[in-house]
């Protein structure tokens, strides 16, 4: 007779890994590697390639066998989320899981895309505050709606997507509406929307290499605005060193990738890890083999 889930030991040793479709390119394996040689810990996280129509019994499985959990990228995410047990309230928001745990033959389903932007900025910038004023963000995919998420809990007054798609946009604004006090709308990608921004974010795909570039004039944004991208090849976009000319601090996009997968890494490893310049030079030389 076969032991029901939660009473399969688990593995002395915690292994992790990357569930995509294709997930050859991920760099979580690199990111995870480095922290488990530079803590000296035990464990594993490799690349688990799965395709769609075998993701839920192959997660299973994965549980049953006694991994700590997994990471998430395309095209799971959502089908991650409707396997878990629980939600974080952010994985429950964005409406997409990145990172599962394991806990006695339940699926704990989170999502640290919000917690890596913000960690990114206020790394990068330590003054810098969501509350300082009013935020756009370029895109209303599912990278924006973790992005509008983060913003919104970290104290934005105000959130305007602006997307190519305008009711896309609109709808993101509607689902994530911050409240009476916090004002979240959708419009077009026009500039003269960038006139009251303290914080502009892309989270298209325009700037990514083999991408289009993002051709939007910044002439009004303020002076003292962030400007940060979530693409991180290449890492300064078009955007970004258009908004450095301009002489707006800016915030590349890699260090969003380090710290999303931090919380991850702490639940299945045991040690909470940090991001250094290091890892970012090891990221770095990863996407320059490329
Ligand atoms: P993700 O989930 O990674 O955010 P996505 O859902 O494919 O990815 O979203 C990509 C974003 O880039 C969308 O906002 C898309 O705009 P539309 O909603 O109008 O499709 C935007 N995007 C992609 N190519 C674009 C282009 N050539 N011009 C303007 N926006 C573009």
């Amino acid at each position: 007779m076969s032991e029901p889930v939660d009473q399969v030991p688990h593995t002395a040793v915690p292994h992790a890994g990357v569930l995509g479709w294709p997930v050859r390119h991920s760099l979580s394996p690199r990111l995870h590697g480095h922290w488990l040689t530079r803590y000296g810990l035990p464990g594993s996280y490799e690349h688990l390639p799965v395709p769609p129509e075998l993701f839920a019994p192959y997660v299973r499985a994965l549980v049953a066998h006694g991994y700590a959990g997994a990471n998430v990228t395309v095209p799971h995410k959502q089908a991650a989320k409707d396997l878990c047990d629980t939600l974080d309230p952010a994985a429950a928001a964005i409406g997409a899981v990145n990172t599962l745990i394991f806990r006695h033959g339940k699926i704990v389903g989170r999502n640290t895309d919000a917690y890596g932007f913000l960690e990114n900025l206020r790394q990068a910038r330590p003054g810098w505050h969501a509350g300082d004023g009013p935020a756009v963000v370029l895109g209303a995919g599912g990278a924006a709606r973790a992005v509008v998420y983060a913003l919104l809990e970290a104290g934005a007054p105000e959130v305007r997507v602006l997307n190519r798609t305008v009711a896309r946009a609109q709808r993101l604004a509607a689902e994530l509406s911050g409240g009476p006090d916090t004002p979240v709308t959708g419009g077009p990608l026009d500039p003269a929307e960038l006139a009251e921004a303290a914080l502009l974010v892309n989270t298209s795909s325009l700037g990514m290499a083999g991408h289009p570039p993002l051709d939007l004039d910044l002439a009004v944004l303020p002076a003292g605005a962030l400007v940060t991208d979530i693409v991180y090849v290449p890492l300064e976009t078009p955007l970004l060193a258009a908004a450095k000319a301009r002489g707006h601090a800016t915030v590349d996009g890699l260090g969003m990738l380090l710290h999303q997968a931090r919380p991850g890494f702490e639940a299945w490893f045991g040690r909470a890890p940090e991001v250094d310049a290091e890892l970012r030079a090891e990221v770095l030389g990863a996407l320059a083999a490329r």
